[in-house]
């Protein structure tokens, strides 16, 4: 099977972009499967840096995108995006962007419930990106959500607006939050409906005909592993699955069709929102890691939390996610670190474990366990080449194979494109 599904091995925002993007070069269509606007994937092509949030990556590169069903689409934040994207000279139209016409859409009922809920928490708030993520899949499941496909059948939104709202003015009235009008509502579907209706499609059609076809497809994860609303560090991750198996249910294309699952993880970890973080650095270290990487969320401007590599979680990752090879990407900021640690265990009550038990008060008591290796003098910044690296720097990507039990197939050397390293294509892994 020659097709690669891209999903994130930490706590998200480990490069998938880069990497999706790089890699489009070899496939002809890039699906996103799952998540919504709350991804945030920074791709550097020269000049010029596009930031996206819901396009798929391929779309920089000319591909045909693809948004499959198991995505919350935020009409507004996609036509936003498209006007972004066409400001810096692309072309994304129904021509090269199609969209599953069952997904469900983000209403402005859902980012106001997110925030109001995330206020009411107060102190245990998740951290969450305000953007209605999580209200909008429990619609989905709630069986109330409005999708794409209702917009050509507009004598229906009355009445499905009407159940939406019997529920979302509820809580919203409880919070203290302003309510909604369904005539409102109703107008801004109505007039966003023949913007949108052209993109829409049977997606799986044209994914069936692809395999059929032989034609590359390349899936690409948004969030990340440990983010996963059942594999994740629950109740602190986002409301979708966002293991590589998603890309089945949430493109509308059979579980053998998703090829070679590519995970990307950090030289290092970083976490945008609360939750648990066993390797977090809150010293000079930490804040020198966040200058150096830019650690600035691309959605939400927060700076992220920093720590070294958590290599049992990884190794978790690996084995939830079947992730068959890694991305290894920002080596180039641990160059010039004296010392490097990994985390190759938890101590927790006199025992020694190798994964993260599932209860959130047993997550925030672990403690990592840590080896330490040399760090390296030279520079890995911008290398293109295996043989460019300091002999230390292959010492440390050799040992995290070793450790996460998982082979790199590729490495990054910096945000651009082409600073990147192959070891193996993940198209013929
Ligand atoms: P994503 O959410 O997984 O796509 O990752 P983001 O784009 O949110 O965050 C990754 C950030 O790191 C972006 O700003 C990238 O431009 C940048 N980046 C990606 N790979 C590398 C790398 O190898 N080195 C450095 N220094 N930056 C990188
Ligand atoms: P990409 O695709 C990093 C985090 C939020 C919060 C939690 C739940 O760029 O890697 P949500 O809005 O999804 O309900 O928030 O998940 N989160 C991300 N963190 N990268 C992302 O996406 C994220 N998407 C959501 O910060 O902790
Ligand atoms: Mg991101």
């Amino acid at each position: 099977m020659p097709n690669v599904a891209v999903i994130g091995a930490q706590w998200g925002d480990e490069g998938k972009g880069k990497v999706v993007d790089w890699l489009a070069s070899r496939a002809e269509i890039v699906v996103r499967f799952q998540g919504g606007h709350n991804a945030g994937h920074t791709l550097v092509v020269g000049d010029q840096t596009y930031k996206l949030s819901l396009l798929p990556s391929g779309v920089v590169r000319g591909k045909l995108g693809i948004i499959g069903n198991g995505v919350v689409l935020d009409p507004t934040a996609l036509l936003a995006e498209i006007g972004r994207v066409t400001a810096q000279g692309l072309h994304v139209g129904p021509d090269n962007l199609r969209i599953a016409e069952n997904v469900p859409l983000i209403l402005p009922v859902h980012p106001a419930l997110d925030r109001a809920r995330e206020a009411a928490r107060g102190d245990r708030k998740i951290g969450t990106t305000g953007r209605g993520i999580g209200p909008a899949y429990e619609d989905k499941v709630a069986r109330r959500a409005i999708r794409l496909c209702d917009l050509a059948e507009p004598a229906s939104l009355g009445p499905k607006l009407d159940e939406l709202l019997l529920h979302h003015n509820t809580l919203l009235q409880g919070l203290g939050a302003d309510t909604f009008t369904k005539d409102a509502l109703l107008a801004e579907l109505l007039a966003l409906a023949p913007r949108l209706l052209p993109f829409a499609e049977p997606v799986w059609q044209r994914l069936d005909a692809a395999r059929a076809a032989g034609t590359r497809i390349l899936f690409e994860g948004a969030q990340a592993v440990m983010l996963d609303v059942d594999h994740g560090t629950y109740p602190f991750v986002t409301s979708s699955n966002t293991v590589a198996a998603t890309a089945a249910s949430g493109s509308g294309i059979g579980p053998s069709a998703i090829g070679t699952v590519l995970g990307i993880a950090k030289a290092y970890t970083t976490r945008v929102g609360s939750g648990p973080f066993p390797t977090e650095l809150t010293d000079a270290t930490g804040a020198l890691l966040g200058e150096r990487g830019h650690e600035f969320g691309t959605v939400t401007g927060r700076r992220r939390r920093c720590g070294w590599f958590d290599a049992v979680m990884v190794r978790q990752a690996v084995k939830v996610g079947g992730i068959q090879g890694l991305a290894l990407t920002k080596l180039d900021v641990l160059d010039g670190l004296p010392e490097l640690k990994v985390c190759v265990g938890y101590a927790r009550g006199g025992e020694t474990l190798r994964h993260l038990p599932a209860a959130a008060g047993a997550q925030a008591e672990v403690t990592p366990v840590y080896e330490t290796m040399e760090g390296w003098a030279g520079s890995t910044r911008g290398a293109r080449s295996w043989a460019d690296l300091p002999a230390q720097a292959v010492k440390y990507v050799r040992r995290i194979e070793e450790l996460v039990e998982a082979p790199v197939l590729l490495l990054s050397t910096s945000p651009e494109r082409d600073d990147t390293i192959l070891m193996k294509d993940p198209f013929v892994a």
